[in-house]
């Protein structure tokens, strides 16, 4: 009786599964989708309309959903011939006419395409606005994160994050791939200045503040008068893990040194440095965590299955996505096959293609079949995929993709907030009395400016500015440091020489000069040297000549090397990459704001002497301290 009972109920449950399978071959291949499947109605539970969303969908529409291609590379149609999950913005990546409208119309245009797919599934578009929405001509520039960690401001950081979604808003988009959280222990590395700095407790305090600020403040970002705001922004933890510790020379990727090269980390230094950026961004609610291309001990990121699935995911419990870096997995493995089994094997959820949507999806789809990716990976990675659109709102929210007006972009809130961060990143690291500028003390004297980062938008922003190098010149709309000068100086004369070519010069005065890096991003800033261009050098020589007093104000992304010339200066003054708004900078030298910066790093006397960890084992003494600032 028992066993015929129990047969029974086997041959149920056999036609049970029968059935259910037939119905989802089915609603795929008839293209029949109910509309009032649970996964379109808001009012079922997110894990639920996964679920059911997932029971739909076919290994294509899967594979789909885990492709990621920059917006360059992708003709139209791609969207829903792909059926991609996403399309990113990489440095620099806009539409041709770089305006608010432009890049609504763009997002509206890819949003529309997913409706023409049978699921209808949102488009994520994601971009890097680090500091603020930075591919868009005439946003908000903010300082970049190394100022903002001689800020050490979380209210700040948290503000910047609120009016970086609004302006995002504005343009249709709302996954940042920002912040990024590395503990930069080598100034020689071109991506210092995406830092907040070296100390570990230092980037977690400031990276939570931004992912918060950047997920949940949009409400305050848009107090300026926006729309209704239905989509929930995202942020983005990265590079995981270990991109800011690379050693010297162990870069494999063009002649890179040591930017994506390897970072030597025992137990102690994963616990003590490089963990706790990341736990507290997962309590902060990060929802997308980025791999890095760096390697920990010699393994690729990209294929660190430990790190990726048994500490992040399973360890600290993170229920969003991770997404590769920039062809990040064709770096694991010179056999592209291979390459994309151990990276997906890993945990990596999203893959950043760029190029070749059709190359990555064929061999994702050979490895299905043939077993190699264990179709349990791809389920998991989609459902992580699919929570965050629907924890974002992005399925219940109808056209247009732009959730702000274009108002809200260079909004006077927003200048007044660059404004306020610059003033207080700005570290006075020597002052021997000519500071603060005062414009009656300088009465009927001339202030001389000189250097060529005095009148330079595209110095002050440094990097991922407008395009992804950034360059120098009037590339988006700013105050410069000497626009600020003379705003703030009005009753005293101004002369400006980039060179410090001054004929003929009043012995008593004041020289202040602005000198700066190159602009330059990731691998190609990485630089053995750290010193400043030779234009610049000789500006402080003549100047040093010419001039009683000589305030220097330095424009990097990282401390630089002085020479006995610019350490004999009266002042010196670390400004970092200030961004669009550069009156912050004269706000400081004119003692409108009172200083408050302080360096977030050790600055070093030579390059000898690196990497940072050398001064915080004590084995080197730094020119500045960290903490410095007067
Ligand atoms: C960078 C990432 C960035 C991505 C997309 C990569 O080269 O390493 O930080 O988010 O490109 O632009
Ligand atoms: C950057 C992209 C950039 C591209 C240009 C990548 O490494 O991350 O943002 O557009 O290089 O080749």
């Amino acid at each position: 009786m028992k066993k015929i009972k129990k047969l029974i109920s086997f041959v149920a449950s056999v036609l049970v599964a029968l059935f259910l399978s037939a119905c989802s071959v089915t609603s795929r291949s008839e293209n029949t989708v109910p509309v009032n499947a649970p996964y379109k109605n808001p009012s079922v539970s997110i894990e639920k309309r996964v679920e059911d969303l997932l029971s739909r969908m076919s290994l294509e529409e899967k594979i789909g959903q885990m492709t990621q291609i920059e917006r360059g590379s992708l003709r139209t149609g791609d969207i829903s011939r792909y059926k991609l999950g996403s399309v990113l913005s990489g440095g620099g990546g806009s539409p041709s006419q770089n305006t608010v409208s432009a890049w609504q119309q763009m997002l509206d245009q890819y949003q529309e395409e997913t409706r023409s797919t049978r699921l209808q599934i949102p488009l994520l578009y994601g971009i890097d606005a680090v500091h603020g929405h930075n591919n868009l001509k005439d946003a908000t520039i903010f300082p970049h994160n190394i100022g903002l960690g001689a800020a050490d401001d979380p209210d700040l950081v948290r503000r910047i994050g609120a009016a970086t979604a609004a302006e995002m808003a504005a343009t249709g988009i709302y996954w940042n791939f920002a912040p990024c959280i590395a503990v930069g222990r080598d100034p020689r590395w071109g991506r210092f200045y995406e830092s907040f700095g070296q100390d570990s407790s230092l980037v977690a305090r400031l990276g939570s503040a931004y992912i918060q600020g950047f997920q949940e403040g949009l409400q305050d970002g848009l107090k300026a008068g926006g729309r209704a705001v239905h989509i929930k922004p995202i942020a983005t933890a990265k590079h995981f893990i270990g991109d800011g510790g690379t050693r010297w020379g162990t870069s494999r990727t063009d002649n890179y040194k040591i930017d994506q090269g390897d970072t030597t980390a025992d137990e102690q230094y994963l616990k003590d440095v490089l963990f706790p950026p990341y736990q507290k961004a997962l309590e902060s609610n990060v929802r997308t965590v980025m791999v890095s291309f760096s390697s920990i001990n010699g393994l690729k990121m990209h294929a660190h299955k430990e790190l990726i699935t048994t500490v992040l995911k399973k360890q600290w419990g993170f229920n969003g996505f991770v997404v590769s870096d920039w062809g990040g997995i064709d770096q694991v493995d010179p056999d592209y096959s291979k390459a994309v089994a151990k990276a997906i094997n890993a945990g990596i959820d999203m893959v950043m293609v760029p190029y070749d949507a059709n190359r990555f999806i064929n061999t994702m789809t050979q490895l299905v079949t043939q077993k190699q990716i264990p179709m349990d990976r791809i389920d998991d990675a989609v459902r992580r995929i699919l929570r965050v659109k629907f924890e974002m709102g992005l399925f219940d929210t109808a056209q247009p993709a732009a959730q702000a007006k274009p108002s809200i972009v260079r909004s006077p809130e927003h200048l007044a907030l660059a404004r306020e961060a610059v003033a207080k990143s700005v570290v006075v690291l020597k002052n021997n009395g000519v500071l603060p500028l005062n414009g009656e003390q300088l009465g009927k004297k001339t202030l001389y400016v000189a250097g060529f980062g005095a009148d330079n938008m595209g110095i002050q922003c440094g990097g991922w500015t407008i395009s992804w190098q950034g360059s120098q010149g009037p590339i988006t709309q700013g105050t410069t440091i000497l626009g600020g000068l003379k705003e703030l100086l009005l009753s005293s004369s101004i002369i400006y020489d980039a060179a410090a070519n001054f004929d003929k010069t009043d012995p008593e005065a004041t020289c202040v000069v602005v000198v700066g890096e190159l602009p330059y991003a990731e691998g190609k800033g990485d630089s053995s040297e750290l010193s400043l261009p030779p234009r610049e050098l000789e500006a402080i020589q003549k100047a040093r000549k010419l001039f009683k007093h000589v305030i220097l104000v330095i424009l990097s992304g990282r401390p630089v090397i002085l020479d006995q010339t610019a350490r004999s200066c009266d002042a010196i003054v670390a400004a970092w990459l200030p961004g669009s708004e550069g009156s912050g900078v004269a706000d400081v030298l004119t003692g409108k704001v009172l200083s408050t910066g302080k360096l977030p790093c050790d600055w070093p006397e030579s390059v000898e002497q690196l990497p940072l960890d050398n001064f915080i084992q004590g084995k080197e003494k730094p020119l500045f301290p960290i903490g410095a600032g007067q």
